[in-house]
C-alpha cells in the first residue's frame, strides 16, 4: 500500500505493534494506583493513542487536544493556538500527553506550558517517535517508541501534506514525493 513512495521502512507494522505494548507495560507499571488523563493531540497521535490505549491496564480517561504553535524555534514564549481542547478538566490529574512525534519541540513544549497552568498533579508525555537531533526547545519525552534520524517519516498517524498517516508502518519518503 503506497509503499512505491518510500525510500525505506523504518519500522514495520509488526516492530511498531511489539514496541508499543512494550512503552504500553512499562506505562500501566508507572501509574499503578492511578488514573490517569490520557490525551492525545490530534492529528497526528490518532493511531498511536488507539494502539497504546487499548494496551493499557489503567482506569484511565480518553480525551483530546489540537494545537498549532506560532513562531520559529528561537521564540519561546509564543503562545500556543489551542484549536481544539479537552472535553474535561484536568486540575488534579495525572496527565500523560500522547504525541506521534516530537520534532522541534516548539507545539509541545507550549502546550504543556499551557496545561502546566491548569495545575494538574502531574504531566508526562509519550511519543512514538522522537527526532533529538531537530529540537530547539528544552523538552523531552517521558515515553519514547523509536528515536529516529532527521528523514522525512510518514505513516502510523504522521503525515505528507495530510496523505500516509493511515499506513501500518513507519516510512521514509522518497524525496521526490516532496521535493
Ligand atoms: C506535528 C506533530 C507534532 C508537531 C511536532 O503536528 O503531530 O504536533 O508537528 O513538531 P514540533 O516538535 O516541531 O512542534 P502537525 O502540526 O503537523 O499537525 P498534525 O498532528 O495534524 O499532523
Amino acid at each position: 500500500m503506497m509503499e512505491q513512495d518510500m525510500q525505506e521502512i523504518l519500522f514495520t507494522r509488526e516492530e511498531v505493534t511489539a514496541r508499543i505494548r512494550d512503552l504500553a507495560a512499562q506505562i500501566t507499571r508507572d501509574y499503578q494506583g492511578k488514573s490517569p488523563a490520557v490525551i492525545g493531540i490530534l492529528r497526528g497521535s490518532f493511531i498511536f493513542m488507539a494502539d497504546l490505549v487499548r494496551e493499557l491496564n489503567l482506569p484511565l480517561t480518553l480525551d483530546f487536544m489540537s494545537a498549532s504553535s506560532y513562531g520559529s524555534g528561537t521564540v519561546s514564549s509564543g503562545l500556543v493556538d489551542i484549536k481544539l481542547d479537552t472535553s474535561e478538566p484536568i486540575t488534579g490529574r495525572d496527565v500523560l500527553l500522547v504525541e506521534d512525534i516530537l520534532d522541534t519541540g516548539n507545539t509541545l513544549s507550549k502546550l504543556v506550558a499551557e496545561l502546566k497552568k491548569r495545575n494538574p498533579a502531574s504531566i508526562k508525555l509519550c511519543v512514538l517517535l522522537d527526532k533529538p537531533d531537530r529540537r530547539t526547545q528544552p523538552i523531552q519525552a517521558d515515553y519514547v517508541g523509536f528515536q529516529i534520524p532527521d528523514a522525512f517519516v510518514v505513516g502510523c498517524g504522521l503525515d505528507f501534506d495530510q496523505r500516509y498517516r493511515q499506513l501500518p508502518y513507519i516510512g521514509v519518503l522518497k524525496p521526490e514525493i516532496y521535493e
